[in-house]
């Protein structure tokens, strides 16, 4: 038997206060508390006219609330009858634990759902006219945490880079030099990257260069976190599209 209180996971999308889902939006209206991370567009609260809002984010690299405590306020909030919701960057399921706070409130009885929203990880390259896949460029992509819950880098990235996939590195800017250095020993320092800071939001920075000049790119652009990092051939279209709409504006131009 569940308790009147539920528990719903809410991706908020990855920067731009419109790309959260309809569904997302009408879980905020219908919230009575919100609990809400660091890189949430804070616009996204003026939904939840009648919640208690609640910060449990990072504030430059420190911790409001660990996670121990965050999974007792959702099941102490939950367990008083009251909607809670949980605000997450992106998608809850894409490097979000949306998963975990799932399980912990389900495991007292709570009911628990989950609204998807648009990750990060695919929304912020396509902001900047990067696909992850396109014919002939790429058939498949990576989405991989450039630091793993024992902050070294993940394994998966040197398997990635022997792939022909599209990379995407989240919270792997602390660790681009070795995320280079696997990459330069598959013989490709001319693989085009792209780093994307703040993606989607008014404070968003671009760096495009090579696996070789990716270095150089980030200290002259100064690009920190939160960033994507874009490794592939798919890249390059950002610059082909940006030729053609070019070659037309001039041929519209002589003509
Ligand atoms: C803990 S992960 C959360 C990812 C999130 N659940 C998602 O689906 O987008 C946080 C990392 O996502 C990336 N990230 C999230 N939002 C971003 C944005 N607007 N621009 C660039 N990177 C972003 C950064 O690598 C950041 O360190």
């Amino acid at each position: 038997m569940y308790n009147s209180g539920k528990f719903t996971v809410v991706g908020a999308g990855p920067g731009d206060a419109e790309l959260i889902t309809i569904k997302g939006v009408r879980a905020l209206q219908a919230a009575e508390v919100v609990l809400y991370d660091a890189l949430v567009n804070k616009e996204l609260l003026c939904f939840a006219k009648n919640a208690e809002l609640i910060f449990v984010g990072k504030r430059k690299g420190c911790c409001t609330y660990q996670q121990d405590q965050i999974n007792e306020l959702i099941v102490l909030k939950a367990l008083q009858g009251k909607n809670v919701i949980r605000l997450k960057g992106g998608d809850a399921f894409v490097f979000g634990r949306g998963a975990e706070e799932m399980e912990y409130a389900a495991s007292f009885g709570i009911a628990v759902a989950m609204v998807p929203g648009i990750s990060s990880s695919l929304a912020v390259p396509a902001s900047q006219n990067i696909p992850v896949t396109k014919r002939g460029s790429a058939e498949s992509f990576w989405v991989i945490t450039g630091t793993t819950k024992s902050h070294t880098l993940s394994k998966d990235i040197a398997l990635a880079a022997k792939s022909n996939a599209t990379v995407v590195i989240l919270m792997g800017m602390s660790k681009l030099a070795e995320i280079v250095g696997l990459f330069k020993e598959q013989d490709k320092a001319d693989m085009p990257v792209a780093i994307i800071q703040e993606g989607t939001t008014e404070r968003e920075k671009i760096g495009v260069g090579t696996i070789a000049t990716l270095g150089e790119v980030v200290r002259k652009k100064q690009l920190t976190n939160p960033a994507i990092i874009v490794i592939g051939e798919v890249v390059r279209h950002r610059n082909q599209l940006s030729n053609i709409q070019q070659k037309y504006q001039r041929a519209k131009v002589t003509a």
